[in-house]
């Protein structure tokens, strides 16, 4: 038997199935948000103990502004909540909050709760859990290449310097490496303008569970399925 343990160094979570998982119940879309804290819980204790060093949650996609305004409130008050609450085990775990996605949109109140957790929990070591909020994929790409073109602009930059390192540098994931597993919930198999430049070569799983039933031996289970996969990038072995 291989005893050897691969174990994906940044695994990214779209987090997808509450309303599902609330209708199903014939409970409001919202108490299906609320059930959806414990699976992020159950998350970060599994990486921790996994050893993962970078867990990416798609919190709220750029397109989510649409839903019925009460949904979107009551997603923003749960995230202020959470953030306040699990800051002190965040903190005990050694775990650092960080974010990715338009801040702007968000409301101060959001911004600050945010910055907060982030200040508090700047020394984490274990664990980076990056919150994607607000986020899609093109308008950080937008966003991205607006900043790299003031660059040109200014003269401070050619387009011929331009790499894709220049680009992956003005994305707002500049700091971490790219995903090596992206997990999708609820059996959806799409990436919703989840990290579309940086899952290049990200290995997906797709289990059916609901994200409020997602449970730690769940995420052990997506680790055992990476560590069967064969990652060649464009190679032959
Ligand atoms: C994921 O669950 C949470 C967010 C998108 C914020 P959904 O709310 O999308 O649940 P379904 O897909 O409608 O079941
Ligand atoms: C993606 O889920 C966004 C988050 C999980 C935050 P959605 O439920 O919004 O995506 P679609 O609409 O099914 O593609
Ligand atoms: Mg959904």
């Amino acid at each position: 038997m291989n005893t050897e343990k691969r174990i994906p160094r940044h695994v990214a979570i779209i987090m997808d199935g509450n309303g599902r998982w609330a209708s199903l119940r014939s409970k409001e879309r919202y108490e299906g948000h609320a059930a959806g804290v414990e699976p992020v819980r159950a998350s970060l204790r599994a990486a921790v103990r996994q050893g993962v060093e970078f867990l990416t949650l798609y919190a709220f996609s750029t397109e989510n502004w649409g839903r019925p305004a009460k949904e979107v409130d009551t997603l923003m008050e749960l995230l202020c909540e959470s953030v306040v609450n699990e800051t002190p085990e965040l903190q005990r775990q050694g775990v650092r909050i960080r974010t990715i996605g338009e801040r702007n949109r968000l409301s101060e109140r959001v911004r600050e709760h945010l910055a907060q957790a982030e200040a508090l929990t700047a020394g984490g070591k274990r664990l980076t859990v990056i919150v994607a909020l607000n986020y899609s994929s093109r308008d950080e790409i937008t966003r991205a290449m607006r900043r790299i073109a003031g660059r040109v602009a200014a003269g401070t930059l050619t387009p011929e310097q331009i790499t894709e390192q220049t680009i992956a540098g003005a994305l707002d994931t500049a700091e971490f490496p790219d995903p090596d597993l992206i997990i999708r919930t609820s059996g959806e198999c799409r990436l919703s303008n989840f990290l579309l430049w940086q899952a290049s070569y990200a290995e997906f799983y797709f289990p059916e569970v609901l994200w409020p039933d997602f449970t730690e031996e769940d995420f052990d289970r997506a680790i055992e399925e990476y560590a069967r996969r064969d990652r060649r990038f464009g190679l032959v072995k």
